[in-house]
């Protein structure tokens, strides 16, 4: 593995590999045992969208881990007014050690990959959310003790979360259901990978997407970038919640999980979201270790 840009291109072992070394790295920070694997590196971050997750984690972690981290506003960088990203990417090969971007075009990301001799890490794009959802993944190991055969649920638009989480499940053998507006289905490459698996399921039928889950997932109803639709989205998804009722439906012990940042009263209730508030900040926390992880593998020896 010499990138992480898409689940997609991540084999089932190298997500059990990462997420066992984020199980490690968590055990080993909280027994205050350093893991200096990256000391002397220095990761470039450049973010297009705004982030407190993304960016606070991948900091911290650099951190924790030995090195360090650049904070690279495209406001500030020159690729901002225009300098190509074939360019950008030789340019910062020189200097950094490996680039994490948040940006709009999976594209883009691709090109630094192509064009980079340095590890590049998608930490969001308008495509795909690895990052995330590799922490989403831990998150559900560390309550359930297991992936395999086990039901997820979103419910929402079929945005980069649930083209994530749709190849990330599948690839670690659980099944996947998601409930969504037939016009803001995951993406075509998305469902065409999930067709080949039986546990995958795309309605716009909420009760029969989350019958019988172990875990349910939603995310924003209008993403960074869709700003300007958000009122039109409000009216389109209307329904499209993780509330009491579809929690009647789903597994009595299902687990709840929200990327944030959360709507209250629009993709979750408020009193869903605090019902299971340590659930969704294990995961918020998990970026941080599952990030490390991904790190350790990309950017060590
Ligand atoms: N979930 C997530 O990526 O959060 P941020 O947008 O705050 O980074
Ligand atoms: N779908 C959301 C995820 C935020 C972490 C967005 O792209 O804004």
């Amino acid at each position: 593995m010499k990138h992480l840009l898409k689940m997609l291109d991540v084999s089932k072992e190298e997500i059990t590999d990462i997420l066992n070394l984020a199980d490690q790295l968590k055990y080993e920070q909280k027994h205050g045992i350093k893991h200096h694997h990256l000391a002397g590196k220095t990761l470039g971050m450049i973010f297009q969208k705004s982030s407190t997750r993304t960016r606070v984690s991948f900091e911290t972690g650099m951190y924790q881990l030995g090195g360090n981290a650049l904070f690279l506003s495209s406001r500030d960088l020159q690729i901002g007014r225009g300098e190509p990203v074939q360019d950008t990417a030789r340019v910062l090969s020189r200097y950094l050690d490996g680039i994490m971007i948040r940006t709009f075009a999976q594209q883009e990301v691709e090109d630094l990959a192509k064009y980079g001799s340095i590890p590049i890490i998608n930490g969001l794009t308008d495509f795909c959310h690895p990052c995330q959802v590799l922490a989403d993944l831990m998150t559900i190991r560390e309550y359930k003790g297991r992936l395999e055969g086990l039901k997820m649920c979103y419910i929402g638009d079929g945005n980069n979360m649930a083209n994530s989480l749709i190849v990330g499940g599948l690839k670690t053998g659980m099944k996947v259901s998601v409930a969504c507006p037939d016009n803001y289905r995951p993406d075509p490459a998305v469902l065409d990978f999930a067709a080949d698996f039986d546990g995958f399921q795309v309605t716009a039928n909420i009760p029969e997407a989350a019958a019988d889950a172990d875990v349910l997932l939603t995310d924003v109803w209008a993403s960074m970038g869709q700003e300007e639709e958000a009122a039109q989205r409000r009216e389109i998804f209307a329904g499209y919640q993780i509330n009491g009722d579809v929690l009647k439906v789903a597994k009595g012990d299902a687990m709840v999980l929200h990327c944030l940042p959360a709507h209250r009263g629009e993709e979750i209730t408020e009193e869903v979201l605090e019902a299971h508030a340590d659930e969704i900040f294990d995961e918020a926390e998990n970026r941080l270790h599952a990030q490390k992880a991904v790190m350790v593998k990309l950017m060590g020896k």
